[in-house]
């Protein structure tokens, strides 16, 4: 029979170095002999406390003086010194704090998913009410949505290598035991799964595991390169709707504990386009709200053009924060969100820990030309003048939403789009197929969500945020003589068609300490583009400008 669930230790499998290593590592610190720890932490065998520990019959806080008491008799009877300020507590905390996520392991159980395997966590593990026990939760919410199953020893009143935990195992997964992989650290707690009929792997260190893991299962598990961060799963989500006003909602999704980032997508799209970054930043320590912009998704999508004008999107976004009760977050925005949070930071500072934008740069208005005769002077926003007349461009988009989307979502070598030629072609899709082939970057399930996405209000909220040209000129004309001295991020995109990186250049004039990220060999949907390098941009930048309030200098 084939394998089809994989069954993973926590301590020295997922996470590494394992705590028994660390009690060694401190054992040799403290000069006493290299298995002094261990052997004291197995006083007592079954009946000891640290296998009661493990049961869940008493707390970590609860284990530690039995622990030292333990320590002490083992000394005693060995005839070893333990030294003035032997403490476990310290040992224990330092061990786990220490622990870290192997993420070529973790990689590798994502490539056994998406094969089609269950995945299963079975560790000793313990009730922590330690003043550390932060990390041991910060491992656990990291590795759970990746496993279909957790099994703690302190929950299940069992431990390993007890064989009843392994029948546990196997009336989780559904399995027969020739169907399960597993892989742990320690011998002894192999050999009941081994006797049952378990294939076994012990973990020594990583990569050996990993290739003989790739030997059983016939699957590429050694990574190669770097992956590709994990999207949202959509039955994972949370969501939240926000009142703006009677009749009038915001939708968002949200993930993560941590400062608050925003993330604002554009033209035509969802929360869901920001599906890479939201597991990405919730894991770096960020509270995510992933919107649906005005018009868009779950959010309301009121009929009138001015509705959708930069002054009141903004206000708007400025209601969310207040109706959430956020006093600051940081946003991000993207395409024509990338326009709203620029905006944000010009009139709303006070509300915004910091501002980044995806592709879009930041323009001032120009007192002397109007919006709309920019755009008309720009060969590249040609497509703009095609959205003005009400009605026109709605028709041809939501004719067909799998087509269109299809058209659209496009990597930069794939490209559809009829650059600067739209308005003579009187239309965005004249010259598409009628099945144009699906993009490398999006699958035919995430392309079918937003489809749902977009059955809901069609298009013509979308189009209104393009229709506001003359208000939002007044209106940012108030801005005019502003600088934007909040901490500031602009990505550019190698290969955006509209939003060329060139248009960028200036942008130091009005935001002098702007920070900036480029992507290469990256169109104009950026966020699922070029994922694993947009998130890296964000995470580094975010960790130096919007961690915390800077210090104020006490003079
Ligand atoms: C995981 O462990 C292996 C072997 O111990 C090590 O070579 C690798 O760098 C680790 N990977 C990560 C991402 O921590
Ligand atoms: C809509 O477009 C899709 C993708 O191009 C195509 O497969 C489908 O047949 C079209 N539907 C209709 C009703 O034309």
């Amino acid at each position: 029979m084939a394998l089809r669930a994989a069954v993973f230790d926590l301590d020295g499998v997922l996470a590494v170095p394992s705590i028994l290593a660390a009690l060694g590592l401190a054992s040799e610190t403290l000069a006493l002999p290299r298995d002094f720890l261990k052997e004291a932490f197995w006083k007592g065998g079954p009946d000891g406390p640290s296998v009661r520990l493990m049961k869940g019959e008493m707390t970590f806080s609860q284990w530690v003086p039995l622990m030292e008491e333990d320590c002490k008799k083992h000394s005693e009877a060995s005839g070893i010194c333990l030294p003035e300020h032997f403490s476990i507590k310290t040992i224990m905390e330092k061990a786990v704090s220490a622990r870290k996520i192997n993420h070529s392991i973790l990689q590798a159980v994502l490539t056994l998913r998406k094969k089609g395997f269950t995945t299963c966590i079975l560790t000793n593990n313990w009730l922590d009410d330690s003043v550390q026990r932060g990390s041991l939760a910060q491992l656990m919410i990291e590795l759970r949505p990746h496993f279909d199953f957790v099994i703690e020893s302190c929950h299940v009143g069992m431990a390993k290598p007890e064989p009843q935990i392994y029948k546990l195992v196997l009336d989780t997964l559904q399995a027969n035991p020739n169907e399960v992989v597993f892989l742990d650290d320690i011998g002894t707690n192999l050999k009941p799964a081994h006797d049952l009929g378990m294939v076994t792997i012990l973990v020594h260190d990583t990569n050996t595991a990993l290739r003989e893991l790739e030997k059983v299962t016939g699957l590429q598990l050694l990574s190669t390169g770097t992956p590709l961060p994990t999207p949202c799963k959509l039955s994972d989500m949370s969501h939240g709707y926000v009142p703006i006003k009677p009749g009038s909602h915001l939708h968002f999704v949200e993930l993560g504990t941590g400062p608050v980032v925003c993330l604002c997508h554009g033209f035509p799209e969802s929360w869901f386009s920001w599906r890479y970054q939201i597991p990405a930043l919730a894991q770096a320590g960020y509270r995510v709200l992933a919107v649906d912009m005005k018009g868009y998704g779950e959010s309301s999508a009121p009929y009138e053009i001015e509705e959708y004008s930069l002054e009141v999107l903004c206000k708007e976004m400025i209601t969310f924060l207040d109706k959430l009760g956020i006093s600051q977050a940081v946003f991000i925005g993207h395409d024509w969100g990338g326009m709203l949070v620029w905006y944000l930071a010009l009139f709303y500072p006070e509300r915004v820990r910091a501002v980044a934008s995806l592709n879009t740069p930041f323009m001032p208005m120009d007192p002397k030309v109007t919006l709309m005769e920019k755009v008309k002077a720009n060969p590249l926003f040609d497509y703009q003048l095609y959205f003005q007349e009400p009605g026109v461009a709605e028709a041809e988009l939501e004719k067909n939403l799998s087509r269109t989307l299809k058209s659209l979502f496009r990597r930069h070598d794939e490209s559809l789009f009829p650059s600067g030629k739209v308005s003579k072609l009187g239309g965005l899709l004249v010259e598409i197929p009628d099945e144009p082939t699906l993009s490398k970057m999006i699958t035919e399930e995430e392309l079918q969500f937003y489809v749902q996405q977009f059955k809901k209000s069609g298009f013509r909220g979308p189009l209104n945020w393009y229709r506001n040209m003359d208000r939002n000129w007044k209106w940012g004309c108030k801005g005019v003589g502003r600088k934007i001295l909040i901490p500031a991020l602009m990505v550019t995109a190698e290969n955006d068609q509209v939003l060329i990186p060139e248009m960028s250049k200036h942008m130091e004039d009005w935001i002098p300490h702007l920070k900036r990220g480029h992507i290469k060999d990256c169109g104009h949907w950026t966020q699922m583009d070029r994922p694993a390098e947009l998130n890296q941009i964000l995470i580094e930048w975010l960790e130096m400008d919007a961690r915390d309030p800077p210090m104020v200098s006490k003079l």
